[in-house]
């Protein structure tokens, strides 16, 4: 089963338990922070079904775990008729997916993201990864859920600094889709609930739908990326990924006002919707040129060219240029 479509039911339900029991054969790949925090609630649903704990932690999501994860499947004699439920955050979902997407040429797979991000960003549009030789995400697949449950109650033992990281991405796509949920979001800060969380997936999944195999439009969700990737490589990975978008969304509203893609009035709005929502932070690490045109070198989607997400005066656009030019225009905007 190869699914080559964004086709994943989104469903939001508090009582999750009963759509999991509703599920006949099943396995659990859970996070085990989230499993430790939660055991009132998760043991009575695991019945007598087979479950592995995952650490999530990024030099984790590697390639002996995902054979373990396998390895642990086929011990558990996990069949075709089995459904996959990975219960965690994107770490988790990113590694169990991938299992899901080749055990047995696919299997069928639900997830219950348990973190702001994993809900809006790693649980959507299909895509699963291990990093691989160093390389993050560098091996993985395209293979949708059937379903994405959504019980934003998991979200209350989530600490600050995981919720920075989801309104880093709430906030990113909020400034690509530039409509209602923009308005919506600079209008007061909101507090994170099932419609802050819905917009920003319906978001996120739109322009997915539109380039299911990220060859194009998906380049939009990268806004930020590209310089929050270099202020994590530089900060050895100190500062968060959330922090370092929040930057790098900084960065390119600089760029994108000094290069006249958007007015003073519309980098004004973006700059305080990231005091808003407490995302302005300051890039404190020293970097030259070298060090960012090697960091953007190294970045496989980067060849001589590359595309920078810039602003526009309503949403955002690829812009290409040389790898020069965009080190360049970051190494002049990167102390904004
Ligand atoms: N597949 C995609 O499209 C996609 C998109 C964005 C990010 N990602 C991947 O997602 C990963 C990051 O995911 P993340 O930000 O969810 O981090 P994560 O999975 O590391 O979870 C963050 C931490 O929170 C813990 N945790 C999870 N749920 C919790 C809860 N409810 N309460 C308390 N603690 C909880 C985890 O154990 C972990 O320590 C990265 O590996 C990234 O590459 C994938």
């Amino acid at each position: 089963m190869y699914n080559d479509s964004i086709a994943t039911e989104v469903i939001f339900e508090h009582n999750w338990e009963d759509l999991i029991d509703n599920i006949p054969t099943k396995v659990f790949v859970i996070d085990k922070i989230f499993f430790n925090l939660h055991r009132d609630i998760i043991i009575p649903i695991l019945n007598n079904d087979p479950y592995y704990l995952f650490d999530a932690k990024e030099s984790d999501k590697n390639i002996t775990n995902l054979i373990d994860i396998l390895s642990f499947f086929q011990k558990e004699e996990i069949n075709r008729a089995f459904h996959i439920v990975c219960i965690g955050g994107g770490i988790t979902t990113d590694i169990g997916s991938f299992a899901a997407s080749i055990y047995m040429r696919g299997c069928k797979l639900v997830l219950l993201p348990t973190t702001f991000l994993g809900m809006i960003d790693a649980s959507i549009g299909g895509k699963t990864a291990i990093n691989f030789q160093g390389i993050k995400n560098n091996v993985g697949s395209f293979y949708c859920a059937d379903q994405v449950i959504i019980n934003s109650k998991f979200l209350e033992s989530l600490p600050r600094l995981e919720l920075i990281n989801g309104w880093a991405e709430c906030v990113k796509v909020a400034l690509i889709d530039g409509n209602n949920f923009l308005t919506k979001l600079s209008a007061n800060k909101q507090k994170l609930d099932d419609f802050i969380i819905s917009e920003a997936i319906k978001i996120k999944n739109d322009i997915c739908s539109q380039d299911p195999f990220d060859n194009e439009k998906r380049q939009l969700l990268n806004l930020g990326h590209s310089v929050g990737h270099i202020i994590e490589v530089i900060s050895n990975f100190s500062i968060s990924h959330g922090k370092s978008v929040a930057i790098g969304l900084k960065v390119i509203a600089g760029i994108s006002y000094a290069d006249g893609f958007v007015s003073q009035s519309r980098y004004n709005k973006i700059l305080k919707l990231l005091s808003l929502y407490e995302l302005d932070f300051k890039q404190q690490f020293e970097v030259d040129y070298s060090i960012i045109y090697d960091i953007l070198k190294q970045d496989k989607k980067n060849r001589k060219l590359m595309s920078l997400v810039l602003f526009s005066e309503k949403s955002v656009f690829v812009q290409k240029m040389t790898l020069e030019e965009a080190v360049a225009l970051i190494e002049k905007h990167i102390y904004n």
